[in-house]
């Protein structure tokens, strides 16, 4: 069956995600050298991501999988689902979370207060994209893959209402 033509333009190709992920692990392993770590990736926009960096990471890394959502087609509700039903044992835990886009803070800064509340030792966050936006909460991620402008963008995780998540690399939908 012939494909469709994909919407908009690659803005990162498959081969810079993947040079990058490999960049950023060598930076979190350094940083947690010897201290056990949990790492919490929020689903489903940081699957690829996700898998893709933590086979860098030390054979005694941890992964809990939190599946949460603020996004309805191109815009934030300014909810966030699923994180009341969040549960474990983070307790005097090293915790990186992993997201595949920062873009209002929400998200992060509400998933870094429910990890203070079960009382993870140390909170800190690694994303892939960072958009160039004024941000609702006042959050900072510790490790960045690539500053991005305001696009709305699909691939590796992304998606628009599901669609687009396969697509190896990142690419805007206009343009
Ligand atoms: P925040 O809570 O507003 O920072 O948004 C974070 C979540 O919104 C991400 O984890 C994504 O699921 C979603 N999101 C934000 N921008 C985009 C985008 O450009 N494409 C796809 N999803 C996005």
């Amino acid at each position: 069956m012939p494909r469709a033509p994909l919407p908009g333009k690659v803005l990162i190709s498959q081969e810079r995600l993947q040079r990058r992920v490999r960049q950023l692990a060598r930076s979190i392993s350094r940083h947690y050298r010897g201290r056990p770590l949990t790492v919490v990736g929020l689903m489903n926009g940081s699957l690829f991501f996700l898998t893709d960096l933590v086979r860098h990471l030390p054979h005694d890394t941890r992964i809990e999988c939190w599946r949460i959502s603020s996004y309805q087609g191109k815009k934030s509700t300014g909810r966030l689902q699923g994180l009341d039903a969040v549960q474990g044992d983070y307790r005097g835990r090293c915790v990186l979370v992993v997201d595949d886009i920062l873009d209002t803070g929400l998200t992060l800064w509400m998933v870094r207060r429910r990890l203070r509340t079960l009382r993870a030792a140390e909170v800190k966050t690694c994303v892939l994209l960072d958009k160039d936006v004024p941000r609702r909460k006042p959050i900072q991620a510790d490790w960045t893959g690539f500053p991005i402008g305001n696009a709305f963008v699909i691939g590796y995780g992304l998606d628009l209402d599901h669609a687009y998540r396969t697509l190896p690399m990142i690419r805007t939908l206009e343009g």
